[in-house]
């Protein structure tokens, strides 16, 4: 008697049982932009708080009006005050041309700002229009300097965007390729 009532009540309950399961499941399996995120986090050896950031960062201002153009100029801004903190750190003399030139190197979208952002494979990760080739060097740019802009912004302060700025920018100098 009790055994059959326990089984009614079993099988009352198991519509919520299958419900719970599919929400799980729902949640566990990432789409392949959510995947390569994590993977971009990995390569930064930054963990989001709010990856909603991160995605941002990846939006070129052709795919949405949700886009990246306004983390990449705080990006851009913050990489030239990183640079000049660090080389007036190093040397307290530092002219001011010499600094000047170290700020144009680095601001310099072929040569700097796309190359770093296609080591770290940017172009295949930033969301773009059908019609916008993901590769060209101002899309991989505004791209790369986002991260930054959206790592302060996560952080609520700029100090980790400039150190992780400069250790994926080295990584560069030093011939390191990152892993894909
Ligand atoms: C996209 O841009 C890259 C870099 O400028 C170029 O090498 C490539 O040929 C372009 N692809 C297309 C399909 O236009």
């Amino acid at each position: 008697m009790a055994s059959s009532r326990a089984l009614v009540i079993f099988i009352l309950l198991l519509p919520l049982f299958e419900v719970q399961a599919t929400t799980i499941l729902h949640f566990k399996s990432f789409s392949p932009f959510s995947t390569v995120l994590e993977t971009l986090q990995n390569q930064l050896g930054y963990s989001f708080k709010n990856i909603g950031f991160l995605r941002r960062a990846m939006t070129h201002a052709s795919f949405s009006e949700e886009n990246n153009k306004a983390f990449s100029i705080l990006g851009a801004n913050l990489i030239q005050t990183s640079v000049s903190f660090r080389s007036l750190s190093k040397d307290i003399d530092v002219s001011s041309k010499y600094l000047n030139h170290q700020l144009s190197q680095i601001s310099n979208v072929e040569s700097s700002c796309a190359v770093d952002g296609m080591r770290l494979a940017l172009h295949k990760v930033v969301r773009v229009s059908p019609k916008t080739n993901s590769s060209v060097p101002s899309v991989v740019c505004s791209a790369f300097r986002a991260i930054f802009g959206a790592i302060a912004i996560d952080d609520g302060k700029s100090d980790a965007a400039g150190d992780i700025f400069c250790a994926v920018h080295r990584g560069g100098e030093l011939g390191n390729v990152l892993p894909l």
